[in-house]
């Protein structure tokens, strides 16, 4: 790395190290995105606040476990929130965010863009299905906006949609319920679901993987797989560290990046299509989606399923 870049990106990280400044940052960061929606067409403001005045209490009653126990990384700050993902804030914005997020993949997408984003990924695993799927996991559905999608694709399956924020899955239900969608929605783990083994067909985990450390990422690759039933596919989409726009991103704006992205740089190190491979599946095809995701798609090996005994019990 040139000297001048790095310099200005070790400097960004200690400015960053600086809570009033990070909290600034993210400030920033914040608006930043407001604009961008706005300018798109999308009514941030307008629609965040409408899904703030609602009395969320049914909801969450609805769909939270309030025995769960909230895994240490899941408590940082994420994106432009202090709380992260447990706060209204994030779950009313979500939505709006990726709306404005997405606007950028494509010089033409605007606010097309997510949905542009979203079909092309159930193109590409839909492809590589035999059968049409009975029983569909979204893991890290957030305010079901991948769930949904899931559904209208596969308008058949029982689908299923699981995250660890109780905020964020309260709009998902309420969404579900204005769109007359039957979901069961999960308060839980990726990683250690509770869910019954051998029960889906299709888990599918889009854009979530970036969020967990590289550990607790092994982890949900292990469960996807116990999960699934012999011949299930996993279906993974999220940020290309191998894409050119990362590779010749200026250091100080990745460092930038990272700073609402606590785990950024374990994802980035992750060999996801070797831990696939590691947690029982077959090499997994890889399809470079937009210029800067990929989409890993890849099938329960049937050889190693059959060695997995001692793990689970599961294929005895
Ligand atoms: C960027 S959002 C992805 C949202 C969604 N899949 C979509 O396409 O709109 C990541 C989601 O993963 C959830 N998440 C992060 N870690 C998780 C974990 N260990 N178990 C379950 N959900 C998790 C977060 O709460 C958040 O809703």
């Amino acid at each position: 790395m040139r000297s001048d870049l790095k310099l200005s990106s070790q400097l960004v990280s200690r400015l960053l190290a600086v809570k009033p400044l990070a909290d600034l940052a993210r400030k920033q960061a914040r608006n930043m995105m407001i604009r961008r929606a706005e300018s798109i067409g999308v009514s941030w403001t307008e629609q965040a606040r409408a899904l703030r005045s609602r009395d969320w209490s049914a909801e969450v009653a609805r769909v939270e476990n309030p025995g769960l126990v909230y895994p240490q990384y899941y408590l940082k700050p994420f994106h432009a929130y202090e709380r992260g993902n447990l706060c209204w804030e994030a779950a009313t914005e979500v939505e709006v965010a990726a709306l404005a997020v997405h606007a950028r993949i494509w010089p033409d997408a605007g606010a097309q863009g997510d949905a542009r984003l979203r079909r092309g990924y159930h193109e590409i695993v839909s492809a590589q299905l035999a059968a049409e799927p009975r029983a569909v996991l979204d893991m890290g559905c957030s305010v079901g906006m991948s769930t949904f999608a899931l559904q209208q694709t596969f308008p058949r399956a029982r689908v299923t949609g699981l995250d660890l924020s109780p905020y964020f899955l309260a709009v998902a239900s309420h969404s579900a319920r204005q769109r007359r969608s039957v979901i069961d929605w999960v308060h839980g783990t990726a990683e250690c679901s509770g869910l019954e083994s051998a029960t889906f067909d299709l888990v599918s985990i889009f854009l979530v993987m970036h969020e967990l450390p590289g550990e607790v990422s092994r982890q949900v690759l292990r469960e996807a797989h116990r999960l699934l039933r012999p011949g299930g596919h996993l279906a993974i989409m999220d940020m290309n560290p191998r894409s050119a726009i990362y590779a010749t991103m200026p250091p100080y704006i990745l460092t930038l990046l990272k700073s609402t992205e606590p785990y950024l740089d374990e994802y980035f190190g992750l060999d996801l299509e070797r831990a696939m491979v590691d947690s029982g599946f077959e090499p997994p095809t890889l399809s470079c989606n937009t210029p800067r995701h990929r989409t890993l798609v890849s099938s329960v090996s049937p050889r190693v399923s059959k060695e997995r005994v001692p793990d689970t019990g599961l294929y005895s």
